[in-house]
């Protein structure tokens, strides 16, 4: 029951009846017994100014930004932090009492510490280690690519390849990131595994309904992390080849719980904890179900 004290936020999208956020929000309110909602805004790219003036108007805490806004929102706030800045692109906003908006990206932030809770066996130390000594593969070039490279690089990785079929989306990136970052081919070969630390997926491929990922990890080494930004379906193609050649794996549904958590404090005043009670309620299990 939500009650007059309520402090509201909610994810501006269009669509965003697919946003796995409110889910997400609504079990930490519960969980944590805030009085509070967090609610899905299906905001058309003609509304997005008359919107983000809403929220402040509406007296909202803030609101995250999901496809195809992300970008065009930048110029609707009266602040970026550092990370919106530097990728030109707002997944939070919030505003603050004065009603000013602040837009945030959390993208990066919700990628390593996916990577580093879930990636070393409890030990999170060891994703540390395998990116500060061994190169990087990125798949991809679009805006999930530039929050991981940007992370990678700040976390002190000393090469970072990056594979995508548009190779101007390659150059732009390297151009507006910087860092230890350089263009391989698309796909990359199997020799190119053979050091890497580390592989991300940041396409669309191996998602539901797209093609798959043409990427054959023969040549991977044994110990490299996998990890895939897709998470419908949990486990893609390129996760379960990785597992069943024994590499440890990282699924993308904890960079999505992982990224919420700075908004939901910033909103709501309590820092939320990703758990796997949350995991299964947001992929509407229970949470004694295996998965
Ligand atoms: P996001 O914000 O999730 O990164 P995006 O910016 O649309 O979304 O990027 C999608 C990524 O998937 C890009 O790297 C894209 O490659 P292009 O830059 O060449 O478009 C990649 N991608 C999507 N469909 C693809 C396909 N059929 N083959 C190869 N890469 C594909």
């Amino acid at each position: 029951m939500v009650s007059g004290k309520a402090r509201v936020a909610g994810v501006i999208g269009w669509p965003v009846t697919h946003s796995l956020s409110p889910r997400l929000h609504g079990w930490w309110l519960a969980q944590y017994r805030i009085a509070g909602a967090y609610i899905p805004l299906p905001v058309a790219p003609d509304r997005l100014g008359d919107a983000v003036k809403g929220l402040s108007a509406l007296g909202f805490r803030g609101a995250n930004v999901t496809v195809p806004h992300k970008e065009s929102v930048c110029g609707l706030m009266s602040a970026l932090d550092d990370s919106a800045r530097r990728l030109g692109a707002v997944n939070t906003v919030v505003i603050d009492p004065d009603g000013r908006c602040v837009g945030r990206n959390t993208d990066g932030f919700g990628f390593l510490e996916n990577l580093r809770t879930a990636g070393g066996d409890g030990d999170v130390g060891a994703v540390d280690r395998l990116i500060a000594s061994r190169p990087t593969v990125v798949l991809g070039a679009g805006g999930a690519a530039r929050a991981v490279v940007a992370a990678l690089t700040d976390h002190g990785a000393p090469l970072i390849r990056v594979a995508n079929r548009t190779v101007e989306r390659t150059a732009a990136l390297i151009r507006d990131l910087g860092g230890p970052v350089e263009a391989i081919d698309w796909p990359p070969g199997a020799e190119v595994l053979a050091e890497v630390g580390l592989l991300v997926n940041t396409t669309s491929l191996g998602m539901t309904g797209q093609p798959p990922l043409p990427v054959a990890l023969d040549r991977l080494a044994g110990d490299a992390v996998v990890t895939d930004l897709v998470y419908a379906p949990l486990e893609t193609e390129l996760l379960k080849a990785a597992r069943q050649r024994g590499n440890p794996v990282v699924d993308g549904l904890g960079m999505l719980l992982h990224q919420a958590r700075p908004g939901f404090r910033a909103w709501f005043g309590v820092e939320p904890e990703v758990t796997p009670a949350l995991r299964a309620a947001v992929l509407g299990h229970q949470a004694n179900d295996s998965r």
